[in-house]
């Protein structure tokens, strides 16, 4: 059996002229972390959107946990067990704390037919309880998202993230609105996952956290992935080279 639990061929995204990602040929095995980076604008996040759901790609395969997939909407990908912290959260702002964490998969009491029960007080259990793995401290996990800073929404979504088993894990710049604590916690969740067995893409602008967290770096220049390197055959430089296009790519000299 195959141990690759994603993979894109071709997997291209147009916004009308603009190609935000051509051609992306992209594969993650088994309890692999890897990091996507490049420079802002580059396509990591349009690359995470098509993965996702978020949108429809323009064209290209994906496949995941071993199918071809086509997923309909976000949903649809966590349900296959993708779970995503977006670099633009997808919270909802009306509701709670324990309300985002069970957004799409809330725990009832009992449901017959259209007629359901939630259990409030299981979720806010469970919401607690993530939350202290994850060391967040958020004064009130009943009031609403709105009312939150940055930081706290960011590591509301990402205590969703480390409290459901799935089969991988996609962080799109989780720490860049983070404190030093928090961001050291975050790491911590990530190294967690690994220990766990848990795959993992992370986009981050922070090589010195790539370097410490992943396997194996993944560089994204002008829509399109440069390099496929393990972190043990390159470095720092060499990275910076490969997003700034002095290595890699017909475009390397225009720069
Ligand atoms: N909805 C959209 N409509 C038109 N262009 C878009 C849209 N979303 C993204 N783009 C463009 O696609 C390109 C890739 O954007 P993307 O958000 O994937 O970059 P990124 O690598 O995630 O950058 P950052 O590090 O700043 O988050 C950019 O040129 C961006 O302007
Ligand atoms: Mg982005």
């Amino acid at each position: 059996m195959s141990d690759i639990v994603l993979e894109t061929r071709g997997l291209t995204k147009r916004y009308g002229g603009v190609h935000a990602l051509e051609d992306a040929d992209f594969i993650l095995r088994a309890g692999e972390h890897v990091a996507v980076v490049g420079d802002n604008g580059a396509g990591k996040s349009t690359f995470v959107r098509q993965v996702t759901a978020v949108e429809q790609k323009t064209s290209g395969q994906i496949f995941f946990d071993g199918r071809e997939v086509e997923f309909a909407d976000p949903l649809a990908a966590r349900e296959a067990g993708i779970e995503t912290v977006f670099q633009t959260l997808a919270l909802a702002d009306d509701l709670d704390v324990p309300s985002n964490l069970f957004l799409g998969r809330e725990l009832f009491k009992w449901r017959f037919g259209p007629f359901s029960w939630l259990d409030r007080k299981a979720m806010r259990d469970r919401t607690l309880e993530a939350l202290k793995t994850t060391a967040v401290k958020i004064p009130n996990v009943d009031n609403p998202i709105r009312n939150m800073s940055g930081g706290q929404r960011q590591c509301v979504s990402i205590a969703r993230t480390a409290a459901f088993a799935s089969k991988l894990v996609i962080m799109d710049e989780p720490t860049a609105a983070l404190g030093v604590q928090e961001t050291a916690q975050v790491e911590t969740i990530i190294r967690g996952l690994k220990e766990r067995g848990v795959p993992l893409i992370l986009i981050s602008h922070n090589l010195r956290q790539v370097f410490d967290l992943v396997d194996r770096i993944v560089v994204f220049r002008r829509g399109r992935i440069v390099a496929s390197l393990r972190k043990d055959e390159t470095d720092g430089n060499d990275i910076v080279s490969y997003i700034t296009g002095v290595k890699g790519g017909a475009d390397a000299v225009d720069a």
